[in-house]
């Protein structure tokens, strides 16, 4: 009956993890660690370079910007021409390296084809990588060394923390393997004691790896892929996906995940948008707090600390 129907998706209805909040609540942190930093005339600054004029891009940059500005991280933009040369941009990464005002440089990816995007990160110092790009740091965050950890990835595992649910010995399967996302997240869901399988474009029969999963993080950029017969009952499932769709005339935003097939099979799931997306920002802020504060020989401020 309808009663019974109704009743069973209550029931069966997935939590939503509020990216958007947990990431409000990270900002809040990060502000008050600024203010600790400034009592101690230390003035964290953020430097953002975007090449060219991709639509999406330049939403992630002036996003990344503003939440800057409302943490009190000053912002130091770069907005350069797409037929830029790689020297030049060399030259600016250099220039902003050796700026004791900024603690944190962040190169927008992707950059055009005519650019060397692997020579451009690693020219970042080490020490104002706030992405986790540079290889020093990248081969760090693999061995599972103290290090700076990519945004989207921290974010993803500081919502999974927020549900409180045991991640040991838990079956995580990501779908992608980029650099961004993908292989640091495997990282960091194997330094949690999950045992983590990474499919990709050519693993064979992707469903029956991703029915298996009590975790599933989606960062390949592909409208709808997943679907609810391909989530076992109970999983917790991470959104990462940002595609623009049209439907009926309207743009809409939707992740990798089919949203409404899956919300009734998951235990929780992430929204597309007010996911993945701010608690991205928000680790991005975190990131630079902590190389500021590091740079500066002061230790990480104890409430960002307290995060993990
Ligand atoms: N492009 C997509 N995600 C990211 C990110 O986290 N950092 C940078 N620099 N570029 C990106």
């Amino acid at each position: 009956s309808n009663y019974f129907k109704c009743l069973n998706n209550l029931i069966m209805a997935a939590k939503i993890i509020d990216g958007k909040l947990i990431a409000s609540k990270v900002k809040e942190q990060v502000s008050i660690a600024v203010s600790d930093l400034n009592q101690k005339s230390i003035f964290p600054g953020l430097a953002t370079i975007i090449v060219g004029n991709d639509a999406a891009s330049s939403i992630y940059v002036k996003n990344k910007r503003k939440s800057a500005k409302e943490v009190g991280i000053e912002s130091f933009q770069y907005e350069l021409s797409e037929n830029i040369q790689e020297k030049e941009l060399l030259e600016l990464i250099n220039e902003l390296n050796l700026n004791s005002d900024v603690d944190g440089i962040l190169v927008q990816l992707p950059l055009p084809k005519h650019i060397n995007s692997d020579l451009i990160i690693d020219s970042i110092d080490v020490n104002k990588d706030v992405d986790g790009f540079n290889v020093i740091n990248a081969g760090k965050t693999f061995i599972g060394r103290d290090s700076v950890i990519p945004c989207t990835p921290l974010g993803c595992l500081l919502m999974l923390k927020s549900i409180k649910i045991e991640l040991k010995g838990k079956n995580a399967v990501i779908i992608g393997r980029s650099n961004i996302v993908g292989k640091p997240m495997a990282q960091l869901l194997l330094n949690e004691d999950c045992t983590v399988t990474i499919v990709h474009s050519k693993t064979f029969n992707i469903q029956a790896l991703v029915k298996e999963a009590d975790i599933v993080v989606a960062a390949v950029g592909s409208a709808n892929l997943v679907k609810g017969s391909w989530i076992k009952k109970g999983a917790v499932v991470i959104d990462v996906g940002i595609n623009r769709l049209k439907v009926e005339d309207k743009n809409i935003l939707v992740g990798d995940i089919n949203f409404n097939e899956v919300k009734d099979i998951a235990s929780y799931i992430t929204p597309v948008p007010g996911g993945v997306g701010p608690m991205t920002i928000a680790c991005l802020l975190m990131n630079t707090v902590f190389q500021c504060a590091k740079r500066n020989n002061v230790s990480i401020p104890n409430n960002l600390k307290k995060l993990f």
